[in-house]
């Protein structure tokens, strides 16, 4: 049976959203850029902001400082309702976002949100963090805030983790989580920092890529040399790490990194079965971004790519002389940024060392390698046969009117590897991002619908697991 107050929250949901957008606004000013030192006030502010709006539902708010971005974490005990017997929950976002840069690529200020409509008619919340994560952050705040509006309680236990760090690879979330695991181990995790399948198709993300990265510093003369000078007589360290770089695939789009795929596992039948069946097109997901032609694993559909499929790319490349017109010049360095998502039981550390050593392998004479490491996590797989899933999809389907679906994601988030390993907690990852919401680029935008649906949709998603979760 359906809670009895869900009408009344969800018809409270619609009535209240133009004030809902104002408080995304707000939060959407912050200009809470986590991995920039120059930030560090604006993510205190956004974090004291956000404690304080919970606080006001009747949370036991709190910032809680870290050695680098503080988290801000909530209980709500005191208003669930008497009986709220369903599994406990903690909500996951992160309020952080990723710089803004090139800043000439932007329509618009990027901490100065607004409303936008597209050439197809839909409405868009335009700001950095609006998909990433802060829209979708406060799709649960703002299902919680009309729940407590309209019966006064919550229909489940919940508590809440925001994070300040996750666009800088969380450096404090494992010891923040170690040392307050009894207080943060819930029955369950949401997580709200994915997408739908497609406009008008929700979904419920499970599975999960993993992410190991490495700066490469190639190293050659102790000073930049004459090219006419030396030229063909030194070592050019652009020339050995692009050819390096060129060994990593070969031309079917495998990567060449001895023992890469050992624990690389095959779709199960079910999935594969699953995914077939969703209406996907490769033509369209690229043509969106001006491509057409997939260009991973060749013998691998354009879905298996970027869901199930481990990558190793290029983030980055610089070296020589990189300002206007020439300057003849044999760099005495050169430098990448390569990272590898990673599936199945691929081990990040081990993926590291394989990656150091076929490199290393290859450098000749006076050459010699630097490393920077970056990011380190497996991928999660989540076990959807679980009652907690199907009452989330039930939901999702009824917001919607159309059956949610369960997907992949090439992204990664290890906060949720973390919650099952040292919290013994799984994670349900449901989140209202579109492949076209820019995240991480300029003009990154939010649908107006992906906010009024995802609250209301988080609103039956409490009442659901409540019931039968
Ligand atoms: N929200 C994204 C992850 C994501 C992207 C999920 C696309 C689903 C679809 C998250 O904030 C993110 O960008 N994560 C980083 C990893 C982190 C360790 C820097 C990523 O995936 O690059
Ligand atoms: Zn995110």
């Amino acid at each position: 049976m359906t809670h009895p107050a869900l009408p009344a929250v969800l018809e409270r949901l619609d009535q209240d959203l133009d004030a809902g957008l104002e408080r995304l606004f707000h939060l959407l000013r912050f200009p809470s850029i986590s991995t920039d030192p120059a930030y560090k006030g604006d993510c205190a502010a956004a974090a004291e902001w956000l404690a304080g709006e919970l606080s006001g539902l009747g949370f036991d708010a709190q910032v809680r400082p870290t050695p680098g971005h503080a988290m801000v974490v909530a209980h709500g005990d005191a208003l669930a309702e008497e009986g709220a017997d369903g599994p406990s929950l903690l909500f996951y976002g992160h309020y952080d976002v990723q710089p803004v840069d090139p800043l000439n690529l932007w329509d618009d200020e990027p901490f100065d949100p607004k409303i936008d409509t597209l050439p197809d008619g839909r409405r868009v919340i335009r700001a950095r963090g609006a998909a990433d994560d802060k829209g979708q952050l406060m799709t649960f705040v703002e299902a919680c805030r009309a729940w407590v509006a309209v019966h006064g309680k919550l229909p489940a236990r919940v508590s809440i983790l925001f994070e300040g760090e996750e666009e800088s690879g969380s450096p404090n979330l494992v010891p923040f989580l170690k040392a307050n695991a009894q207080e943060l181990s819930k029955d369950i995790a949401l997580i709200c920092d994915t997408g739908m399948f497609a406009p008008g198709k929700p979904g419920i993300t499970t599975m999960l890529r993993g992410l190991v990265g490495e700066q490469i510093t190639v190293k050659a003369a102790n000073r930049d040399l004459h090219s006419g000078m030396y030229g063909s007589a030194a070592a050019n360290p652009i020339r050995v790490l692009a050819k390096i770089l060129a060994s990593l695939h070969d031309d079917q789009g495998r990567v060449q990194i001895p023992g890469f795929y050992d624990d690389v596992d095959e779709l199960p039948e079910e999935i594969r079965a699953q995914w077939q069946a969703l209406p996907f097109s490769a033509q369209e997901f690229l043509g969106e971004v001006g491509l057409s032609h997939p260009a991973g694993e060749q013998d691998r559909s354009a879905l298996e790519m970027i869901w199930s499929r481990p990558t190793c790319e290029f983030n980055g490349i610089s070296g020589g002389y990189e300002g206007e017109g020439f300057k003849t010049v044999i760099p005495a360095q050169a430098f990448a940024k390569v990272s590898c998502r990673l599936v199945s039981r691929q081990d990040p550390e081990k993926i590291r060392a394989s990656l150091r050593a076929f490199v290393e392998a290859q450098l000749p004479p006076d050459c010699t390698v630097e490393w920077h490491p970056h990011g380190g996590a497996g991928a999660t797989v989540m076990d959807f046969s679980k009652p907690s899933f199907e009452a989330a999809r039930e939901a999702l389907s009824a917001e919607w009117e159309t059956e949610a679906a369960f997907i992949g994601s090439g992204g990664s988030i290890p906060v949720a590897g973390h919650f099952q390993s040292l919290l013994d907690m799984p994670s349900m990852l449901i989140g209202f991002g579109l492949d076209d919401d820019r995240i991480h680029s300029p003009n990154e935008k939010y649908d107006l619908e992906s906010f009024r649906k995802g609250a209301r949709a988080w609103a039956r998603i409490l009442a659901k697991l409540a019931e039968k979760g």
